[in-house]
């Protein structure tokens, strides 16, 4: 079986990426590769208590500024929040706006969803394949700022490698 290394505080993101590459080879399926990503994260960083993803689903009531919910996907922590509005919350604004977002506080942060209250900083990356958004990757720390720049280099070259060995074509894109 494949053995990851300890959780650490600042990961080798290169070696972590080797590991990624081996964990995802031969396999294009959508919830396997999403939920193998979320636990290698989940157990490679130190001081998380949540990571995995938001994929877009056809909204209740579709229209421009809200073309897709965020629909809970594959993901390692406690049980969520299901459906997040797109536009809300950090999540809904990374996925408005199509970029990263590394929140220090996300108490500071407008319209912050808080599904753990055990959550102090977060980091969210877009995933986007090909120019279409399908969700977003998001990562919950209870350390504040516990994410900084070489984290967010690091994760999105790791979720950029998820992104080129997963097919999307089950899921809606925005
Ligand atoms: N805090 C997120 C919601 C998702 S959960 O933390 C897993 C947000 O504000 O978008």
């Amino acid at each position: 079986m494949f053995e990851t290394s300890a959780a650490s505080d600042q990961p080798d993101y290169d070696l972590l990426n080797k590991q990624l590459a081996s964990i995802l080879e031969g396999e294009r399926a959508l919830m396997t590769n999403a939920a193998q990503f979320s636990a290698l994260i989940f157990n490679s960083i130190s001081d998380l208590n949540w990571a995995g993803f938001y994929f877009c689903s056809e909204a209740k009531t579709p229209t421009q500024e809200k073309p897709c919910d965020l629909l809970l996907g594959a993901f390692q922590g406690k049980v969520a929040c299901v459906r997040i509005p797109f536009g809300r919350g950090v999540c809904g604004s990374a996925a408005q706006e199509r970029k990263t977002f590394l929140v220090p506080d996300v108490h500071a942060f407008p319209g912050h969803i808080a599904c753990d209250s055990a959550s102090n900083s977060e980091i969210v990356i877009p995933v986007i394949k090909d120019g279409k958004l399908y969700g977003v990757l998001d990562i919950d720390s209870p350390r504040l700022a516990r994410f900084n720049a070489e984290d967010q280099a690091g994760l999105e070259s790791m979720l950029a490698a998820f992104v080129a060995a997963t097919d999307f074509s089950s899921l809606p894109s925005v």
